[in-house]
């Protein structure tokens, strides 16, 4: 039967202990018998959805908006599935909120789910169902996500219109988070909307960890699609240390494969972060001196100008390692660092990072430098302190702030310091990542530098946001009759050379966990080695109590991080910035 076709494998690898799984798994990925013999790669159905969308708009291969970035490899793919297949409709993809009412919801996953079907990215017969505890109507949930849909900045015609369509796409239901009885009505209403097609089915747990197995066991139990896929996105925090991530992913093996298991790091959905491997590996003038030879140091700073604000409650369980450096900071760490990979698949790249992140030292206590934002007055305005809130218990000693070393034992790396710096109520709001190279050896304007030459070596600066750009600082003749030599910018600033507006990272992301595309999700064995480089500093932390330098809100933050910068004979990149 032609139906059957469209019932294809999510990756192109799978390890004998995945299949073992997923034969054990109710909630696995529907692969037919005879569907073994075909050669349908990782996107099948979905790039035939974005094929027909190209072909249509005769999209040019560099747009935007991440669809068009696949059509090459639909093209090269041989995929036996044809457009015929996918027109005829013959396959549904239900998409359900978990926790519909957060704010993680609210802010980010419902709009970012609008863009997708506003820019024809959603297949053709699809439906969002928002599922929590409150009770809601459907009319009430379509009204609560109203108001977070935007329109982008270069196609605002029929906005409007397209937000009906959309809106009308929106159920609800309401439902204990551990309650099978209740996921088996909301499989009922599924099955109303699928219309007896094939069901793809992808949950987006939008839900605090604690409730995240209950979830997947009652999903996986009641409400997995019996003839397609079925899908779940997981938002960190995975675990607090080695151990309890260990366990979460053992828990959520029992009902699900690796392969079902998207594990979210938001981070790599942005679009510098995903420029990250384009500029090292299609730029000649970059890779060659990607290595100890010439980096002096590596940064990966993130700063935030507002405190914990209503999520004092998460945030004092977790603190800013566990909450940016363990993950968003530690992945992007990881992709600049990694080798080669042999090609672009997501076996190929999860495979480098890992060994990069296996290739660390874990982070000596020595080489951490804790901090917590106190209250601050300034221009006649109060700015609270962290344990001003109300859900942070007076004495924590949560850091909200922290400076970190680390370094990678492999031949490329040895020795080059990778330093990174994560704070909430800094003065200012922004991540980046600074690569500052060596001095030029014996260098002839020695004498022509206006500053010590220790601040005129090259630095190249990949500003992920907000501005986006990448800039790379170089020293340059002043124009006149004299020899001076000041430092200037190579500027590839982002909102003047692509003046469109950047799609959300969460707008890439469940687009890839539609296509089943892995390559931005984050494998187990990732996670644990990522645990394995913090879990002994944490745990030292934590035990030894150590006490959080206080810095002011709004400030660049404590001292302590020049300190530890100055230790391996390094100067912040961004402190010379506005
Ligand atoms: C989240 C953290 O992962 O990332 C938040 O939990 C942080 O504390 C947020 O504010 C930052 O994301 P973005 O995309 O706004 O930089």
């Amino acid at each position: 039967m032609a139906t059957h076709s469209m019932i294809i494998p999510s990756s192109s690898s799978s390890s004998s202990s995945s299949s073992l799984a997923a034969a054990a798994s109710p909630f696995k990925e529907t692969l037919p018998l005879f569907s073994r013999s075909l050669t349908f790669p990782r996107k099948s159905l979905f790039s035939q959805v974005r094929l027909r969308f190209f072909a249509e708009k005769h999209s040019q291969l560099d747009t935007s908006n991440g669809c068009a970035t696949n059509f090459a490899s639909i093209q090269d793919s041989g995929d036996q599935l044809t457009e015929e297949h996918v027109t005829k409709g013959e396959s549904t993809l239900s998409i359900t909120v978990v926790g519909a009412s957060g704010d993680l919801a609210k802010k980010k996953i419902f709009p970012a789910l609008f863009a997708l079907f506003y820019e024809g990215c959603l297949p053709q017969d699809f439906s969002v169902f928002g599922y929590a505890r409150t009770k809601l109507t459907h009319e009430e949930l379509r009204d609560m996500i109203s108001s977070t849909l935007t329109c982008r900045i270069d196609q605002r015609e029929k906005c409007g219109d397209k937000m009906e369509q959309f809106l009308k796409r929106c159920f609800y239901h309401s439902g204990q988070y551990n309650s099978e009885e209740d996921f088996a009505e909301l499989n009922k209403k599924l099955k109303e909307k699928e219309a007896g097609k094939i069901s793809n089915r992808l949950y987006y747990l939008s839900i605090p960890p604690n409730i995240f197995v209950d979830v997947v066991r009652c999903a996986s139990l009641r409400a997995s699609s019996a003839n397609g896929w079925t899908r779940v996105i997981v938002e960190k925090p995975f675990g607090r240390d080695s151990e309890s991530s260990g366990e979460l992913t053992r828990c959520l093996k029992q009902y699900l494969t690796e392969e079902q298991i998207f594990r979210i790091d938001h981070y790599l959905g942005k679009e510098l972060v995903e420029n990250l491997s384009v500029l090292r590996f299609s730029n000649l003038v970059f890779e060659p001196l990607w290595s100890r030879n010439y980096i002096r140091n590596v940064q990966l700073i993130f700063s935030e100008d507002f405190g914990t604000e209503g999520r004092g409650g998460y945030f004092d369980q977790y603190g800013i390692i566990r909450d940016i450096m363990q993950n968003h900071l530690l992945q992007i760490l990881a992709l600049f660092a990694m080798e080669t990979p042999v090609s672009l698949d997501a076996e190929d790249i999860r495979s480098e990072k890992v060994k990069v992140l296996r290739s660390m030292k874990p982070l000596r206590l020595e080489d951490v430098v804790v901090g917590q934002y106190k209250g601050h007055n300034k221009g006649g305005k109060t700015y609270p302190g962290y344990t001003d809130d109300p859900t942070v218990p007076n004495h924590s000693l949560t850091p909200t702030f922290a400076a970190a070393a680390m370094f990678i034992n492999n031949a490329r790396w040895d020795g080059v310091p990778f330093l990174m710096k994560a704070g909430k109520a800094l003065h200012t709001r922004g991540a980046e990542i600074r690569v500052q190279f060596r001095h030029v050896p014996g260098n002839l304007y020695k004498k022509s530098f206006a500053t010590n030459l220790d601040n005129a070596t090259n630095e190249l600066v990949i500003r992920v946001q907000p501005d986006e750009g990448i800039y790379l600082r170089i020293n340059n003749k002043v124009p006149g009759l004299g020899m001076r030599l000041d430092r200037s910018d190579l500027n590839l600033l982002y909102r003047s050379r692509y003046p469109r507006e950047i799609p959300d990272a969460y707008e890439r992301l469940l687009l890839d966990a539609i296509e089943g595309e892995r390559r931005l999700f984050i494998r187990s064995d990732e996670l644990d080695a990522a645990w394995d480089l913090f879990t002994p500093a944490l745990k030292e932390l934590e035990e030894r109590k150590i006490i959080p330098e206080l810095y002011p809100y709004g400030s660049r933050g404590p001292v302590g991080a020049h300190y530890l910068a100055s230790k391996y004979n390094v100067r912040w990149g961004d402190l010379g910035e506005a």
